[in-house]
């Protein structure tokens, strides 16, 4: 049924209406936005050795920025309690989780995360290891548990079995795959004792 010219007239301004409630809302979240924004603090940070500049917010942890402001998805977030590891980082050389670091306390730093392990495609031993030892099923802990064992590996290069495991107390498992990735740990630091023999000699 066609709708009367006074029927048309009372929807149009039952829209206006509409629009004109929804205004305040909007405009309260606009100031918040832009109060936010002006909180925003500057930061630099070098990732994977690619230099990037970034205004954050104060609040913004170092996995969400890495993760949704440069896309380095890598980088896992596997609880809400500091405890899984599944989303350690280097940070200048040293593992850490970068779920227990803001944004803002990366200014300056140099950052490695899994995707910048591997050197002109070729894998780094820690990840061929963990290949070829099956030291992964699910995945989601490994790009931890190879930068946990990476730093590991820059301080003792020849570690014991049981020294890996101390050093990847701060990972979990979920699909508790720990003897493989010792194996793998163990793998790779016979390889990489292996090449920088071969280079040196
Ligand atoms: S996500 Fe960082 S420790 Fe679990
Ligand atoms: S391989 Fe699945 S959580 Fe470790």
């Amino acid at each position: 049924m066609a709708n009367s010219p006074k029927d048309t007239a009372a929807k149009a301004l039952k829209k206006t209406v509409a629009h004109t409630a929804a205004s305040p809302p909007e405009t309260a979240a606009a100031e918040t936005n832009a109060e936010a924004a002006a909180n925003d603090v500057a930061i630099t940070v070098t990732v994977n050795g690619r230099q990037h500049q970034a205004l954050v917010e104060p609040r913004v942890l170092l996995v969400h920025f890495l993760r949704e402001t440069l896309g380095l998805t890598g980088t896992n977030v596997g609880c809400d309690t500091s405890q899984c590891g599944a989303c350690a980082v280097l940070l200048n050389g040293s593992a850490v989780k970068s779920c227990t670091l803001l944004a803002v306390q990366a200014d300056r730093a140099q950052i490695t995360t899994i995707e910048g392990l591997a050197t002109g495609g070729v894998l780094h031993p820690l990840q061929e290891a963990f290949w070829e030892r099956h030291g992964l099923q699910c995945g989601f802990c490994t790009p931890g548990m190879i930068l946990a064992a990476y730093d590991l590996l820059q301080h003792n290069p020849s570690p014991s079995d049981e020294e890996i495991r101390h050093a990847l107390e701060g990972n979990f498992c979920r699909c508790t795959g720990y003897h493989n990735i010792v194996r793998a740990v163990r793998d790779a630091a016979t390889k990489m004792a292996g090449r920088a023999a071969a280079a040196g000699s």
